[in-house]
């Protein structure tokens, strides 16, 4: 198996490429997908200040590491989930990085700042956990970045989790969540942009580009996730890809570039009569926005709960 650029002996094949890469032929190959979609999407400008979302996982300690390399203003943004065991690996993988690199890396803790955690919080709440992590990490992500003046936030989302979700949306039609699966959000009034720089880089080569690289990373998937949908959605995805390879790219690349604009995000027309939260001023379109009412309901003792379930799949 040999380099495509230099020949020399290969250490991973892409078979989507059609291509085999050296160690260092691979990491810029990488940083090359990188830089290309963040050009072809405009996701941002070389003097933007940068917030990357890390959860100390391969996938965004990738990215901040390809940020940094291709020279961006690049700070990590952790959220503490406390989720056990896991959370303080996570917040271990997360720092060490960010003292391997001298990054600046902003820290939120859940119980800490906002007096609960997940999985005690979202009991209480009477919300699946991955539905009060992820409106959680879309708000105290979005306010971090208004707090320190930051342009754009990015987070680890890769090929597979972008493909997957549209696996699951295509199989419910969910229209509305198709018409926001963009790897760019845009700026509007109470929100910063949002933008996903790792959708041409597949999982498998995330946990390559780590090793490569000497970066340790949390291996552990969260365990609140266990047995979710999306996993389902990966495993066949991956079993379609392994007898035709690239059609996952395919999947997902074609459907922004021939399909996504069909799909109106019925939400943008919602979006035009917000209002400002009557206890965090986020724009929203009640009187108290989803995360005020959250963490409301997950910092309430049991025994006053008589608020009606909201579950749903979303993901940050
Ligand atoms: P997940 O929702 O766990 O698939 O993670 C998707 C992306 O969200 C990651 O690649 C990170 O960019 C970000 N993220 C997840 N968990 C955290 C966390 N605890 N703190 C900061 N960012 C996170
Ligand atoms: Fe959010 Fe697992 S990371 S529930
Ligand atoms: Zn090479
Ligand atoms: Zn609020």
């Amino acid at each position: 198996m040999k380099c495509r650029v230099c020949k020399g002996a290969a250490v991973i094949d892409v078979r989507r490429h059609n291509a085999n890469f050296c160690a260092e032929h691979f990491i810029a190959h990488c940083h090359e997908q990188v830089r290309r979609t963040i050009d072809h999407f405009s996701m941002m400008q070389p003097d933007d200040r940068v917030l990357v979302a890390v959860s100390g996982g391969k996938d965004s300690l990738a990215l901040w590491d390809i940020l940094l390399s291709l020279g961006y203003r690049a700070d990590g943004l952790y959220l503490g989930l406390g989720i056990g065991d896991y959370s303080t690996e996570s917040t271990h993988y997360s720092r060490d990085f960010a003292d391997r690199v001298k990054g600046r890396l902003v820290e939120i803790d859940l119980l800490a700042d906002e007096g609960f955690d997940i999985p005690t919080g979202a009991r209480l709440a009477r919300r699946a956990p991955c539905s009060a992590c992820g409106l959680s990490k879309r708000h105290l992500f979005n306010r971090a970045a208004l707090e320190g003046g930051y342009d754009v936030v990015c987070t680890g989302h890769n090929l597979d989790d972008e493909a997957a979700v549209l696996l699951g949306n295509v199989l419910r039609w969910n229209v509305e969540y198709l018409g926001r699966q963009h790897p760019v959000l845009d700026a509007r009034p109470g929100f910063v942009r949002k933008v996903k720089p790792l959708v041409r880089l597949a999982e498998r080569e995330m946990a390559a580009y780590c090793v490569l690289r000497g970066i340790d990373y949390q291996v552990e998937e969260c365990p609140m996730a266990a047995g979710n949908r999306h996993i389902g959605y990966k495993e066949a995805l991956d079993g379609i890809e392994a007898g035709s390879p690239g059609t996952k790219a395919a999947f997902f690349h074609e459907f922004l570039d021939k399909a996504s604009h069909l799909f109106t995000p019925e939400s943008d027309v919602v979006r035009e009569g917000l209002l400002a939260c009557a206890s965090c001023g986020s724009p929203t379109t009640g009187e108290v926005c989803a995360f005020c009412r959250l963490v409301e309901r997950a910092t309430a003792s049991s025994s006053n709960m008589s608020v009606p379930v909201q579950l749903g799949e979303t993901r940050s």
